[in-house]
């Protein structure tokens, strides 16, 4: 990875206000001093996810998702931190050196990035060779079995591998790659007395595209009958399948306000071939949340188009609790009489197609019907288990307008009394109410009521009341010292809160870029979000402060008496009185606070 200076990762980061970056990804409020939205980082309906434009960081009270501008780019578009750097100066017409940052230079340091570029060597030499006279029975396959054309074969990157079973590892050894990295790749494999040897051989090859682009995996078909029908990529450093759909780089692109979802590779490129270029497929695994999240990214509504057979249905009703659930519009469309969308659109038409999605079902409606068939309506104690059974689904609508107009629909089509069934709803609705997971503050900011390490807490509400109270500084800079925080990670946050307080220049942002991985980022936001409970008056505030205060110096104390025996009396004597007094004098604390704080 390239290495940039700590003054121009500042320049950079404080050109980028964090709020229109983050703003251009994920609709935002203004609530209290911050700004509120729903996290992209999970599945929420209340927005937990907060961004700070004073502290130029994002916090998820929900998730503990957190960090500044880098991270967030480095999460959400899995950008690594050079790649946000570039994104980010080029945002703000930055330009940075050059030297810093030719593609040679990280493909040296960076094992991910070494993967990616072996992938497309692979891929490259799968599409040539698909192309050339040994290709032939490939594109034979793909042109008459499959009638493709040329250019949809050129945009989805098509590929063959031959009838040997080890040219490509010949192949990228002429290239100078490594085995070990060959290996991790997934690309091929290394027998102790054989030698190398490919994955895929004899295959027709579809490799798989991340959102940017880059080759992460590939799947490979037999042309004829054989078992595996289709051989997947193993998961790697670079291919993971619950957080990738397959043509998904295409469709992002695409007029279209919705993705449709398909089961496989080739219903993805048959959508595509017809004019349906918003097509994904989840690849070879079931659909997650993973995959949700990334098309909640790009759309709000999903066309389920899973083969009309019962494992289709099966996975079209897996799949949708999973996309509401994400805030997501699944809708389900029809292919009968045919199997897949490819096989629809080989026997009929793209506009039959369209007209298809035009009649797409309601996710829940489907719902509905499919368990309605597995009941016998004759039956009176049956009709009821099925009424029940309704009644229990539709309390997952906690929006009331919405709860009403499925109500209204169900009881309708299916013939139940509409108050009767109100009433049984909401019977079961007010059972099942439990306690939230996380409260909202007055503010706006969430509150957690997980159970957690109480001394842990104080520290690191310490922390974020100096990043939000600097006047607290002068007052307690004697009396609780970084090492006073006895996690490592907080020592090493408050030392830096510390000096930027001594300086007048605290930045939380800017102390989370002095950290590395994104876990530690999101660690480091924590400390400066965190809140202990309902501080409404500014009494409370003080006495919340006074007794966060003791509990960092407590517990500091507690953590230095080290082993007795090798201790000095007279030293603990003395070590005993000053730290009484410490206390004594935090106790008789008079705060004052000005009244401009908050976050
Ligand atoms: P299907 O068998 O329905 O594939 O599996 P398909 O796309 O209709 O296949 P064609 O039309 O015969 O070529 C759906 C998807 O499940 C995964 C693949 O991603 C496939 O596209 N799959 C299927 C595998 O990963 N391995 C298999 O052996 C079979
Ligand atoms: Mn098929």
């Amino acid at each position: 990875m390239a290495h940039f200076s700590d003054d121009l990762i500042e320049e950079v980061r404080s050109a980028n206000n964090i709020v229109d970056v983050i703003g251009s990804y994920v609709s935002l409020k203004k609530k209290g001093n911050s700004y509120f939205g729903l996290c992209p980082f999970h599945n929420e309906k209340t927005g937990s996810f907060s961004v700070s434009d004073r502290k130029q960081m994002y916090y998820c009270f929900g998730c503990g998702a957190g960090g500044n501008v880098f991270t967030f780019l480095m999460e959400y578009e899995s950008f690594n931190f050079t790649e946000a750097m570039e994104f980010l100066a080029e945002r703000a017409g930055i330009k940075l050196p050059e030297h810093d940052m030719t593609p040679s230079d990280r493909l040296k340091n960076d094992k991910k990035e070494r993967i990616l570029e072996l992938n497309k060597k692979a891929a490259t030499y799968y599409y040539t060779l698909l192309r050339s006279p040994k290709g032939a029975t490939g594109l034979r396959y793909f042109k008459e079995k499959r009638e493709l054309d040329d250019e949809t074969m050129r945009k989805f990157g098509l590929g063959y591998a031959d009838v040997h079973s080890n040219s490509l590892y010949q192949y990228l050894k002429s290239q100078g790659a490594d085995d070990e990295l060959l290996k991790e790749s997934g690309l091929c494999g290394i027998d102790e007395k054989k030698g190398g040897y490919d994955r895929f051989w004899n295959r027709v090859m579809f490799p798989i595209m991340d959102i940017r682009d880059h080759v992460i995996g590939f799947g490979g078909r037999v042309m004829g009958d054989g078992e595996p029908k289709y051989l997947n990529s193993p998961e790697t450093i670079v291919f993971d399948k619950s957080h990738n759909l397959y043509g998904l780089n295409l469709a992002k692109h695409s007029k279209r306000p919705y993705l449709l979802l398909c089961e496989g590779y080739m219903d993805v490129i048959s959508l595509h071939k017809a004019g349906f270029d918003c097509a994904v497929a989840s690849l070879g695994t079931a659909f997650t949340d993973g995959h949700a999240n990334l098309m909640k990214r790009y759309v709000k509504d999903v066309y389920i188009t899973y083969d009309s057979d019962g494992a289709g249905v099966k996975a079209a009703l897996r799949a949708i609790p999973i996309l509401r659930n994400a805030g997501l519009n699944a809708k389900v469309i029809n292919m009968k009489p045919y199997k897949d969308p490819d096989e629809f659109i080989k026997a009929l038409s793209a506009e039959d197609y369209e007209e298809r999605i035009r009649d797409a079902e309601n996710g829940f409606l489907f719902e509905v019907r499919k368990c309605y068939e597995r009941y016998d309506m004759s039956d009176p104690a049956k009709r009821t288990e099925f009424q029940n059974e309704i009644a229990n689904m539709l309390t997952i609508f906690t929006d009331e307008l919405e709860r009403e107009n499925y109500l209204t629909e169900v009881s309708r089509k299916y013939e139940i009394d509409e108050n009767i069934l109100r009433r049984k709803v909401n019977e079961i609705a007010n059972k099942n109410a439990g306690k939230p997971v996380t409260e909202p503050l007055k503010d706006g900011r969430m509150i957690s009521n997980k159970k957690e390490d109480g001394r842990l807490v104080s520290q690191r509400y310490l922390i974020t009341a100096l990043v939000e109270h600097p006047e607290l500084y002068p007052q307690i800079k004697d009396i609780i010292v970084p090492t006073d925080f006895t996690e490592e990670l907080y020592y090493k946050v408050a030392m830096m809160v510390y000096d930027g307080l001594e300086k007048g220049d605290l930045m939380p942002a800017k102390i989370i870029s002095a950290f590395q991985s994104e876990e530690d980022h999101g660690k480091v936001a924590s400390l400066f979000e965190t809140t202990i409970g309902y501080l409404n008056t500014e009494e409370e505030l003080k006495r919340a402060l006074i007794d966060t205060l003791l509990k960092v110096k407590q517990n500091s104390i507690e953590n230095s008496k080290s082993n007795p025996g090798d201790i000095d009396i007279n030293k603990a004597v003395l070590k005993m009185k000053e730290d009484q007094e410490i206390l004594v004098k935090i106790k008789n604390l008079n705060i004052k606070l000005n009244d401009n704080g908050g976050n």
